[in-house]
């Protein structure tokens, strides 16, 4: 099937089997191995992006799901080089060790505050339910999202606001390459 997709600013054109996964899609045919899978079962939250501005596990969307949609990844959040508040307050407070659900985390976040501009602890942590860590004990994470809404002005909060894409002029298995 025939997909077009917004992602991270650029449009994406594609020939994909109605089976493949949006995270399949995003990490082999775009490249965009900053999502990762962590379970593949819906379970742990690593695959985490943006769909239409909105997070969704994108191990439980196919990719024909996203056909004329905008997808946010972690590799669309900064902005020329610099880091977006969020990630930088993951920097500042050690919210990582591996990293490996970092990804996932911060796009969870990033929804979060959204929702929520000036979240208490327990309601980051209910926030963040779905999103695994095997490494920080979580309360680091915790500091990192209410480090991060005190710096963040709206505008970095709606960092996934659909803007003009980016026509890429090939498909995109043929611009990897
Ligand atoms: S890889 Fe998607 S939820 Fe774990
Ligand atoms: S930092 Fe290792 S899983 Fe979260």
């Amino acid at each position: 099937m025939r997909i077009t997709t917004t992602v991270d600013g650029t449009s994406y054109t594609d020939e994909v089997e109605p089976r493949m996964l949006l995270v399949q899609y995003l990490r082999e045919r775009l490249g965009k191995v900053g999502t990762v899978v962590g379970c593949d079962t819906s379970n742990c939250g690593a695959c985490t992006v943006h769909l239409d501005g909105q997070s969704v596990k994108s191990c439980s969307v196919l990719a024909v799901q996203a056909d004329g949609r905008e997808i946010t990844t972690i590799e669309g959040l900064a902005d020329d080089g610099e880091l977006h508040p969020l990630q930088q307050a993951f920097h500042d407070n050690h919210a990582l060790q591996c990293g490996f659900c970092t990804p996932g985390m911060i796009m969870q976040a990033l929804d979060l505050l959204k929702e929520n501009p000036d979240p208490d602890e327990d309601e980051v942590r209910s926030g963040l339910e779905g999103n695994l860590c095997r490494c920080t004990g979580y309360q680091n994470i915790v500091k990192a999202v209410r480090a991060a809404a005190e710096q963040m002005p709206s505008a970095a909060r709606q960092a996934d606001v659909p803007q003009e894409p980016v026509t890429a002029s090939m498909p995109s298995e043929v611009s990897q390459s």
